[in-house]
């Protein structure tokens, strides 16, 4: 997985079909994927339940792009050796999850992954500060976490004040929540560089109509221009 800052987007295979995630997840990269986002939710640090390591190292044999798992659950740690083991490239966890950012982004590259931080929307950038020698992405909530398909929140503000802060050094700047072809060319505009889409991607399409994923796509790339 080599750094460059060109614009990447992840599907949310949380807005697919659960019953059928492998050919979904073949369907979306047959369709120009660049990231395939896989979102973990607990029911404690976010008030919904997706999956768990056993699941996500079921996925990875479907993935052949970059596969970008996203912890909403607390604690973190106690689980970061399961993930390395499922096979994640990049693993994010919460800055708000726990007292020990520090700790768990140390864990995960010591177990071999990308480490990205999360933050939600009333978590401030500077939360980030002490932190930007030691992670490779940034995840910028543009929703409260726990459902797809929510209204985007303004985050441009931040977005830009992360991509001062970062200056040169390889960190990506993921947006994640409410991303279509509008708020698209807005968070790039403002400096991200990896975009989450969930319903924006999926919507209309199933794995027997792909090319509908991969026209909502294209109309994602389309409105950056
Ligand atoms: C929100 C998740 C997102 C979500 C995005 O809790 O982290 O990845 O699936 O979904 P959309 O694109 O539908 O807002
Ligand atoms: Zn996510």
């Amino acid at each position: 997985m080599s750094f460059d800052r060109s614009v990447k987007i992840a599907p949310s295979i949380l807005s697919a079909d659960f019953a059928d995630l492998g050919r979904e997840i073949r369907a979306i990269e047959d369709q120009g994927a660049d990231w395939v986002h896989v979102d973990v939710m607990d029911g404690h640090f976010v008030p919904n339940l997706t999956f768990g390591p056993m699941a996500v190292k079921a996925f990875r044999k479907h993935v052949r792009t970059v596969m970008d798992v996203h912890l909403m659950i607390a604690p973190v740690d106690p689980y970061i050796e399961a993930y390395a083991e499922a096979g994640a490239d990049v693993l994010t966890a919460h800055v708000e999850a726990g007292p020990h950012i520090h700790r768990t982004l140390q864990a995960i590259r010591g177990a071999g992954m990308k480490a990205g931080v999360a933050l939600n929307p009333g978590t401030p950038a500077a939360a980030v500060a002490h932190l930007l020698d030691m992670i490779d992405l940034v995840c910028v909530m543009t929703v409260n976490p726990g459902y797809g398909g929510q209204k985007f929140i303004d985050m441009t503000g931040k977005i830009a004040e992360l991509r001062a802060m970062i200056g040169d050094r390889p960190v990506h700047i993921e947006v994640d929540g409410g991303v279509d072809p509008e708020t698209a060319a807005r968070v790039v505009e403002a400096g991200a560089d990896v975009l989450v889409a969930g319903s924006a991607v999926f919507r209309g399409g199933s794995v027997d109509a792909p090319e509908v994923y991969g026209a909502n796509m294209a109309a994602i790339r389309a409105a950056l221009a």
